[in-house]
């Protein structure tokens, strides 16, 4: 056979197994794994390297408005040329629609924000947060039929915060078509009183943001979360879990056949609350929500990665420059409640896990890529076309120099940011060459794709085999009322 390309001489590894194998590509998919592949037009040789499946990114804000208007410095140009530099071969940003607009009207916004941009491969979790009767019973079985399945709610933040009703409404209409639910859980009622309570006792630096969203809050909404998901039988995806007490409930709610996924994040494993100690304003730099917390967490969080608890490891690259453009935007130290909510990270995401997690002996070589990417495409839909190397995939593939070490600076980044919160990290482990459909993307340190090159992807439906199906007693179309209410 001819291949377009063959990556010859590397170890492959997959979700699953480690082996050494030759890529042949051709047409953009992966039409063979085998020992001395010849009758290529260009070969990359890998010798010495990992070929791995691109990362799919499926948390992050990219070109997105956010609870308070501001817009992420990053647009699908930078973010997914910073995303491709740090492993990822697809994105899966959030089209939030904010109170009063159409889930129509998102769609083509996004769409128009991404298309032209793009240079890999992407797909939109949708934000709901005005659930009308028209997005409930419209709108969104028509996001679910262009192949937007998963959609995203909030129980925090004033401007997006869904009702429990409302959460039930999005989670029935979910369950109906198939899609997954995402939520960011946090208790607003216990923020906002926690908030009300500093800022009048004129604790308003950084370090109190932490205080501001106590583990309690995260806990709290969890539970009731996965209250109202396993009630209607609908699956749920708890995105940015922060707390041990959080992840063990996820824990114990899929032991006990509920369809709960859980997500932690770098600025979890890899920083603390300390870090907004540093003085005023650069503390700024670290406000996140849920927010950095202390050593003992960290700690339980990543014996969580490795018992299985998280099938998601997440950037929430959340971009706000440290400028009157982002962080600042309300004055040169403004209070933490002040602050807009995210940092960024898409770039430093896989190489931070590979470099403290593999070579460190925390997880293996194929926990790393079910984490960073082959978990990602099965929950949304775009396994097994992406997320493995497998014959039938597309080549979307990361080449890593697993010897590579280097420190990271925030003009090292590629992203549209003026800082990273991991500048100084020694990292060991690099991707250096990114394919995407058989297209280099990144390759020699240097980015030759063009803008535009991504394609949107029409996901599938959430795949519920493996878990039970159980509604509610009440809501049985057996019992009385059930077959009525739902
Ligand atoms: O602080 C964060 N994570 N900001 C981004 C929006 C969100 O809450 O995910
Ligand atoms: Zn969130
Ligand atoms: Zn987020």
């Amino acid at each position: 056979m001819q291949f377009d390309l063959v990556i010859r001489g590397g170890k492959i590894a997959t979700a699953s197994d480690v082996f050494e194998a030759d890529v042949g590509i051709k047409d953009g998919i992966i039409t063979a794994l085998a020992r001395d592949l010849q009758n290529a037009a260009d070969v990359i040789d890998a010798t010495g390297k990992l070929v791995l499946p691109g990362g799919i990114e499926s948390h992050c804000h990219i070109a997105q408005e956010s609870a308070t208007g501001a817009m992420t410095s990053d647009d699908y140009y930078s973010g997914s040329v910073s995303a491709a530099f740090g492993g990822n071969s697809t994105i899966i940003p959030f089209a939030a629609q904010h109170r009063g607009q159409s889930v129509r009207d998102v769609m083509r916004i996004y769409d128009d924000r991404a298309a032209p941009n793009s240079v890999l491969d992407y797909s939109y979790h949708l934000i709901i947060s005005d659930p009308t009767d028209k997005v409930i019973k419209e709108e969104l079985p028509e996001a679910f039929a262009a192949g937007i399945t998963s959609f995203k709610v909030f129980m925090t933040y004033d401007k997006l915060i869904v009702s429990d009703e409302q959460m039930l409404d999005i989670l029935v209409t979910a369950r109906e078509y198939g899609a997954l639910t995402m939520v960011h859980a946090e208790n607003n009622a216990m923020i906002k009183w926690m908030v009300g309570r500093l800022v009048d006792k004129g604790h308003t630096q950084a370090r109190y943001h932490a205080v501001s969203h106590p583990e309690a809050a995260e806990v709290e909404a969890i539970n009731r979360g996965i209250s109202l998901a396993s009630f209607v039988d609908a699956p749920l995806l708890i995105v940015h879990v922060s707390t041990d007490a959080g992840a063990r409930r996820v824990a114990e709610a899929r032991l006990n056949g509920q369809k709960i996924f859980g997500e932690t994040c770098p600025q979890y494993l890899f920083l603390e609350a300390s870090d907004l100690d540093r003085p005023d304003p650069e503390g700024t730099k670290f406000c996140c929500s849920p927010p950095l917390r202390n050593t003992e967490t960290q700690k339980a969080l990543w014996r969580h990665l490795q018992a299985g608890t998280f099938h998601l490891y997440s950037s929430d690259h959340a971009p706000y420059r440290f400028d009157e453009t982002g962080k600042l935007s309300s004055g040169p130290n403004p209070p933490f409640n002040k602050v807009a909510n995210g940092m960024p990270g898409i770039e430093m995401r896989a190489p931070l896990l590979f470099s403290e997690g593999v070579l460190k002996g925390r997880i293996s070589l194929s926990t790393f890529v079910a984490l960073t990417s082959t978990n990602a495409a099965r929950l949304f839909g775009i396994h097994p076309k992406k997320g493995t190397i497998a014959i039938g995939s597309d080549a979307d593939i990361a080449i890593w120099d697993p010897d590579e070490t280097r420190v990271v600076t925030a003009q090292g980044m590629h992203d549209n940011m003026d800082y990273t919160p991991f500048e100084g990290w020694q990292v060991t482990g690099w991707p250096v060459t990114v394919l995407s459909r058989g297209k280099y993307v990144v390759h020699d340190g240097e980015l030759k794709a063009k803008a535009g090159q991504g394609q949107f992807l029409k996901r599938a439906p959430f795949d519920t085999t493996g878990y039970t199906t159980e509604l509610a007693g009440e809501l049985n179309p057996a019992s009385n009322f059930g077959a009525q209410i739902l």
